[in-house]
């Protein structure tokens, strides 16, 4: 049966919505909203969570009611009367998000609304609380059942949705061949995650201190890019290779000789920080040539570590999903990969690479599909936000 998800998301600082009806197989996207904070962090050169935790209080109350006007379901609630006290000992905290949020459950009526999913973690804490508690809200003022959801698997269904026919708004969930090996590459997080069955992760590897994500965005930052970098890096990594532009240094691959599937870019950001005081000043070209060697370092690591977790998991299929899975070069270099060892590779869409709602509610459908997933009650008062995956 086809059920309609709301789905909030603000572990970092993306707010976003996204409402889509979906049954076992099929999502449509009824409404999808993204507000991004990014040109507020850039003077930080990364993401501030108390402004993050603020951003999100002030806008998610509006977004909320575009995305549901979008998606035709919004309707005024007439007299019905709104019981306020469950609603604001949960709002309590967050004064913003209780101005903001209170008035539209008032004058709105209950949407034709089957679940609400929300991202519990793992992400920035004071972000995440502002989602959390805004659904908890919404869950209990509509009487809908309320399912706090893994971050890093709504990453992982984003890359299970494949575009019908050009289209943005219908998506059709492919089931990956399992055992599924999964390469999450964020900002926060790098790892690979054994998926045996849907909805249970193994943890076979992960980085030992930077994210590559965030070795994008301090290289950027070295260079005098704002963030986030990484798709900044990536532009002028790709004009180097265009105009054959060779880089003024050679970088470290670090750990790539270690005979496990732990990974490390710390040392790779600081190697860069060596080479820009070593050529300074910094010229265009130079600046460009470090980017290409930057990004085929990462390249060299993340296809010879997930080379060496394919044989060692002997996965069916390959799971490459996180925000710098929209980088088109790295996107090339898995594809290749997945070739050489005959196993699919499932990729998000490159405007779901990126932190956004939708892979959320997709997350929740995809549980609903396997049925492995129960709604929590919303109104305990001991939820806290955590960021585990079920790990087996
Ligand atoms: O998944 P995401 O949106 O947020 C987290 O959960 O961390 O990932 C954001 C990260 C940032 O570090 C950003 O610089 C990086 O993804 N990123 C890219 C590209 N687009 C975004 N890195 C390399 N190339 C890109 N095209
Ligand atoms: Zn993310």
């Amino acid at each position: 049966m086809a059920k309609t998800i709301i789905a909030i998301e603000t572990s970092c600082d993306e707010t976003a919505v996204a409402i889509i009806r979906a049954n076992t197989e099929h999502i449509t996207v009824l409404s999808h909203s993204i507000l991004s904070q990014a040109k507020l962090h850039e003077e930080f050169g990364g993401v501030f969570p108390n402004l993050a935790k603020r951003e999100h209080a002030k806008a998610l109350p509006l977004l909320i009611k575009t995305t549901l006007r979008e998606s035709g379901l919004l309707g005024e609630r007439g007299n019905v009367v709104l019981d306020e006290s469950p609603l604001k000992k949960i709002l309590k905290k967050d004064d913003i998000l209780c101005e903001g949020l209170m008035p539209l459950l008032k004058n709105i009526k209950k949407p034709d609304i089957d679940a609400i999913a929300v991202t519990a973690g793992p992400g920035l804490e004071p972000a995440l609380w502002v989602g959390f508690n805004a659904a908890r809200a919404l869950a209990i003022a509509w009487h809908v059942p309320f399912y706090p959801m893994n971050h890093m698997e709504g990453h992982i269904a984003a890359a299970l949705m494949s575009p019908v026919k050009e289209r943005e708004d219908e998506y059709m969930i492919t089931l990956p061949p399992l055992p599924a090996l999964a390469i999450l590459i964020s900002g926060g997080h790098t790892e690979f995650d054994l998926m045996r069955v849907i909805g249970s992760y193994e943890r076979v590897g992960e980085t030992l201190d930077d994210a590559v994500g965030e070795a994008y965005d301090k290289v950027a930052r070295l260079m005098g890019l704002p963030y986030p970098g990484g798709p900044k890096i990536a532009v002028l990594a790709e004009e180097a290779r265009t105009r054959n532009i060779q880089p003024p240094v050679s970088l470290p691959r670090p750990m790539l000789s270690a005979k496990n599937l732990s990974m490390s870019f710390s040392g790779l950001k600081t190697a860069v920080r060596y080479a820009i005081e070593k050529i300074a000043p910094l010229t265009e070209k130079n600046r460009i040539g470090i980017a290409r060697e930057f990004e085929d370092a990462v390249r060299d690591v993340l296809i010879k570590k997930t080379h060496a977790a394919i044989e060692e998991t002997s996965t069916e299929s390959l799971i490459v999903s996180g925000g710098v899975s929209a980088n088109t070069y790295l996107r090339n270099a898995f594809g290749r990969l997945a070739n050489e060892h005959g196993i699919p590779l499932l990729l998000p869409d490159q405007h779901l690479s990126t932190d956004n709602a939708l892979m959320i509610a997709a997350a929740l459908a995809l549980r609903f599909t396997t049925q492995s997933v129960k709604p929590t009650d919303p109104a305990d008062p001991n939820l806290n936000v955590n960021g585990t995956l079920t790990l087996v």
